[in-house]
């Protein structure tokens, strides 16, 4: 899985030829056992592109789509972070080319194909297809204007005992790899809003926010970006077979502007 997350990178560009029937029906399969950490699961649904008139202007070459909606609800959007990122990895580790879309699509087309009711909302969608030999020219410069080849610095990202204490780079070596995982993350526009805090056994994560993702319904789209980062952090620390429980625990540290308690890890 490890493997899996830092081999992962966006795809915009396919080429053309769709999923086979057993790809389809495995992403089914799949999609219909994931459990999130907060008992908040979403309903996931395959697209096919003629049928319902969707499309991205950023993507080329698919003809198919799978989306997810979930109901609107305190926890809803880092529990779809964490479903549906689980769910686009699979489709990595079966050779599929997967990218979280939240803003470039016709939305008003894939809300109508996943029969939205006024309850439930359809944070993103992904294309399922696979990789053209080369990317698309528009997508090598969206990559470059959002430096999807890279992420922020450790110490910016991970703190020890207080928020904003760099973690010292000798400690921690045990949770180098699962650290990384949470670090190359994908996030919306790549802004990496996931600032984790480490108390001993525990670990604390953290949204800080940037202004602009905030949903009309209340739901935030910089949320989902932490289910993301809860998901791959969840899922390194299961191959090292810890043990682990994912809580709520607030641990009443000082807080900058923008920044707010999310769940915690307990080792
Ligand atoms: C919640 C979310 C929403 C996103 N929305 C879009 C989108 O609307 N259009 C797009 O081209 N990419 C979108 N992305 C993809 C990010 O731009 C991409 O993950 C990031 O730049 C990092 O690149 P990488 O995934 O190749 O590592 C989104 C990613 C996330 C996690």
């Amino acid at each position: 899985m490890i493997e899996t997350i830092m081999d992962r990178k966006s795809v915009r560009s396919y080429d053309g030829k769709g999923l086979t029937a057993e790809e389809r029906d495995k992403m089914l399969e799949y999609s219909k056992n994931i459990r999130t950490p907060f008992g908040i699961e979403a309903e996931y649904r395959i697209l096919d592109a003629a049928e319902y008139g969707l499309s991205s202007p950023v993507l080329t070459g698919v003809d198919t789509y799978i989306a997810g909606k979930t109901e609107i609800k305190p926890l809803a959007d880092v529990s779809f972070g964490y479903g549906f990122e689980k769910l686009l990895l699979y489709a990595v580790s079966l050779g599929l080319g997967t990218v979280w879309i939240a803003g470039t699509m016709d939305r008003d087309a894939f809300e109508k194909a996943m029969e939205l009711k006024d309850n439930e909302f359809m944070p993103c969608m992904s294309p399922l297809g696979h990789p053209a030999a080369r990317r698309s020219m528009r997508e090598s410069l969206m990559r470059k204007g959002v430096g999807a080849d890279s992420r922020k610095p450790y110490n910016e990202l991970f703190f020890e005992g207080t928020y904003g204490t760099p973690i010292s780079d000798a400690k921690y070596q045990e949770l180098k790899d699962c650290l990384e995982a949470v670090r190359w993350a994908p996030s919306a526009v790549n802004k990496q809003p996931w600032r984790l805090v480490i108390d001993g056994d525990k670990i604390h994560f953290f949204e800080h926010r940037d202004k602009g993702y905030k949903l009309a319904n209340g739901m935030d789209l910089q949320k989902v970006d932490l289910g993301i980062a809860v998901c791959h952090f969840d899922l390194a620390l299961d191959e090292k077979s810890s043990g682990h429980e994912i809580v709520i625990d607030e641990p009443g540290l000082e807080l900058p502007e923008y920044t707010e308690y999310i769940c915690t890890f307990r080792l």
